[in-house]
């Protein structure tokens, strides 16, 4: 009997037609595409296969029983990325708003655990007006369902949000318990409480872009890993940054075939590092000289530029690049590159990724407003997150390397595996000028002669830039394995991945560490 299989079509079509054709014109019209679209250009061609299509709300406070829309405003499936299995939900503006109902978060629930089941990633697509009002508690109770899950796979199976259109109130926490948030500049935001509340509550008057908009988020609060310029953008990234990943905590990340050859030198590091130890030089010339294909993909590139973090495959592998950057505030050390930088060798031990770090760091930056702001245990996450991580550790000590800051940046007693210098190395307790006001401030300050002073000063940090600012001192002790020549970056770090990649490291047993927050 065809009829049947009519209606199956019918329901079908109707389904894909999500708040029908006029909802999905003021969609286009903001630039935006809608849910099935979306799901459409993340996977590769014709791999979704969606479920729950048929699910509607169950509500009849508000008249509600009589305006029903199938799939009830949220796409879930699943499909393959490079041929890898994800799961997705796609939240669709054209239904109620997106918002979101008891069935609705059923049906996210569901994907959720058929990921954890057979160990996929999950992506989520944000598009949506929050908790579906007409729906009250138990819209509230299908986010904290949906929450729950989100902890659980944390560290099991990567989870990505891209924030695709509004994001407010509880909505914002599922996102903000994932991996990554990627986030379109024209038509997203996120807050916990929107302008009109903060008028209310606070009497500051803001617009929703400067209160919750992606360029705040990629720069002031660090909420956002990625910035697209619009909704294309935000999915080619979703799929490049999965290339980097495995599919959950029990494999490696995939192999590419190797692109470029292992051994190429980068002979212009060679004369990079400036004469003089208080210029800066460009991190990121050195991380595209060594990566494959010279391809870096950056994380929070807008956020604390004073360390870099990011992907990289190095003949094929693919790691975690931390570099601190002296283009930026020299390179130190503060409360918001701590966090980036933890948070970032947190994840990639989570998952397999073997940590690459380039170390020029002049020390913490000084002051009470980071000390106030809680320096102190914001650091420690960083030497925390290096200590515990058991992936393979590499680190290459460019040129500075100071005081508790040289500690932090995984050095060889947080269990670094491989630690190497450039002769350029630095390596000692602080930087000449300080050391010399320390030890012979008073010696100086009973000199009168004011040229004599100035010599005498010139003379003791010679002295110690002779005896200290060097790579030796640390190799002498075993600290650094070897002085390297710059130009062989690439391929002793290529070595030293092949070395270490059958590394077996575990911590003790415990139920969880209790990392300073
Ligand atoms: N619950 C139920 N329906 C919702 C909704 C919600 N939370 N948010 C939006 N909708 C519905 C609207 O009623 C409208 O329905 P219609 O197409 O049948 O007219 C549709 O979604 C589109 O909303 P609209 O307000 O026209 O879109 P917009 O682009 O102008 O504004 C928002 C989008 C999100 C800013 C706005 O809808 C809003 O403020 N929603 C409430 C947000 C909120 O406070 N949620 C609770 C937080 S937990």
């Amino acid at each position: 009997d065809n009829s049947k299989i009519k209606k199956l079509i019918e329901k079908r079509a109707e389904a894909r037609l999500g708040g029908g054709e006029k909802r999905i014109e003021s969609q286009h019209k903001k630039g935006k595409m809608t849910a099935r679209e979306r799901i459409d250009m993340l996977l590769d061609d014709g791999s979704f296969e969606e479920f729950d299509m048929f699910v509607t709300h169950r509500t009849h406070s508000f008249g509600m029983q009589k305006n029903v829309f199938l799939s009830d405003g949220v796409v879930t499936g699943r499909g393959t990325i490079d041929g890898r299995i994800v799961f997705v939900y796609a939240q669709d503006f054209t239904v109620f708003g997106g918002s979101l109902s008891e069935t609705y978060a059923q049906k996210i629930c569901k994907i959720m655990d058929y990921a954890m089941k057979v160990g996929a990633p999950v992506i989520g697509l944000n598009d949506s007006g929050g908790a579906r009002i007409q729906e009250g508690v138990r819209s509230l109770a299908g986010y904290a369902e949906i929450f729950q899950r989100n902890i659980m796979a944390s560290g099991v199976v990567p989870q990505i949000s891209a924030i695709m259109g509004p994001c407010a109130g509880g909505a914002v926490y599922s996102p903000a318990l994932t991996d990554f948030i990627i986030m379109t500049e024209a038509n997203s935001y996120m807050f916990v409480t929107g302008p009109k509340v903060v008028q209310t509550v606070t009497g500051e008057v803001i617009s929703t872009e400067n209160l919750g908009g992606a360029s705040v988020h990629s720069t002031k609060s660090g909420v956002s890993h990625f910035l697209a310029k619009d909704d294309e953008e935000c999915l080619l990234l979703t799929r490049k940054l999965m290339s980097y990943l495995p599919s959950n905590n029990m494999e490696d990340p995939p192999m590419l075939p190797p692109s470029d050859s292992f051994d190429r030198l980068g002979d212009v590091l060679n004369d990079l590092i400036p004469e003089d130890p208080n210029k800066p030089y460009n991190m990121l010339d050195v991380i595209h000289e060594i990566a494959d294909d010279h391809e870096f993909f950056e994380v929070q590139r807008n956020y604390a530029q004073n360390i870099i973090v990011g992907f990289a495959h190095f003949n094929g592998r693919s790691v975690g690049i931390i570099a601190n950057n002296p283009m930026n505030l020299a390179g130190v050390l503060d409360i918001n590159a701590s966090r980036k930088a933890a948070r970032f060798v947190r994840f990639c031990d989570c998952f397999n990724i073997p940590l690459v770090t380039l170390v020029d760091v002049p020390g913490f930056l000084p002051g009470s407003n980071q000390e106030y702001g809680g320096i102190i245990l914001h650091g420690a996450k960083l030497l925390f997150a290096y200590g515990e991580a058991t992936v393979p550790k590499i680190t290459v000590t460019l040129r500075k390397s100071y005081g508790g800051a040289h500690d932090v940046m995984s050095c060889k007693q947080l269990r670094g595996d491989l630690n190497y210098a450039w002769p350029s190395a630095e390596i000692a307790v602080m930087g000449a000028k300080g050391a010399v006001e320390v030890l012979e401030g008073r010696a100086i300050a009973k000199i009168e002669d004011e040229e004599e002073r100035a010599k005498y000063a010139q003379k003791k940090e010679d002295e110690y830039v002779e005896e200290f600012a060097n790579p030796y001192q640390a190799a002498q002790y075993g600290y650094i394995d070897d002085v390297i020549e710059p130009r062989n970056t690439r391929f002793r770090i290529i070595r030293a991945l092949e070395a270490l990649a059958n590394k077996k490291e575990v911590n003790p047993p415990k139920k969880h560490s209790n990392i300073p927050l």
